[in-house]
């Protein structure tokens, strides 16, 4: 028990202070860094610094669920769609620091909540903390498409990173849902959906 605890202790400031490793390739790393006017990279570098908090919150989201869950298969998806979420937090991170931009200060916060709800979703039993997975990522990906409207046209880089991210937490709802995922009830989506207003919102400045 105390093992375990000083493990995840540990994953746990990885991830938040250590560089992100990426085993695939940066998605847009073969396309040239183009001119943009320095408002249009502030833009992009503040949008890309909430998508880079949104995966500080996945990876808590999915620590806490693959803590609580009972199923050793579904530990393994969550770990395995995690190691994913590893991915997109090194590529925009990455994205950040070429734009000239800074992660968000809160993030220690955000690590710290998202784990919370990560744990509570994890006690309900797995259907449950399924669904709550596969609502998290639906409302990502639909999130990273009004991003990809977001982002100046010129920020092709950026855009490639968000539309593979995109394509990934779809696949991670559609394997939360084929392993049993329960539909969430409206009032939970809309709460899930105001605390990810007010995260991004934050983000973007903060
Ligand atoms: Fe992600
Ligand atoms: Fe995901």
């Amino acid at each position: 028990m105390i093992d375990q605890a000083i493990i995840e202790f540990d994953r746990a400031l990885r991830t938040v202070f250590a560089p992100a490793q990426s085993v695939r390739p940066v998605p847009g790393d073969d396309l040239p860094d183009a001119a943009m006017s320095d408002s249009d990279r502030r833009h992009a570098a503040a949008l890309m610094r909430v998508n880079h908090c949104g995966e500080i919150c996945a990876q808590a989201l999915y620590q806490g669920q693959a803590l609580m869950s009972q199923d050793a298969a579904v530990r393994d998806e969550l770990r395995q769609a995690s190691r994913e979420e590893t991915e997109h937090l090194a590529w925009t991170e990455r994205r950040i620091a070429e734009l000239g931009g800074r992660k968000s200060l809160l993030n220690p916060l955000w690590y710290g909540g998202s784990l919370a709800i990560g744990l509570v979703a994890g006690t309900l039993g797995d259907r449950w903390n399924l669904g709550f997975l596969a609502e998290t990522e639906r409302q990502v990906e639909a999130h990273l498409t009004r991003h990809l409207d977001g982002l100046p046209d010129a920020d092709r880089k950026s855009r490639e990173i968000v539309a593979q991210m995109r394509t990934d937490e779809a696949r991670h709802a559609e394997i939360a849902t084929g392993l049993g995922g329960l539909p969430l009830p409206a009032p939970v989506r809309g709460a899930m959906r105001l605390a990810s207003r007010i995260m991004t919102l934050t983000a973007y400045r903060v």
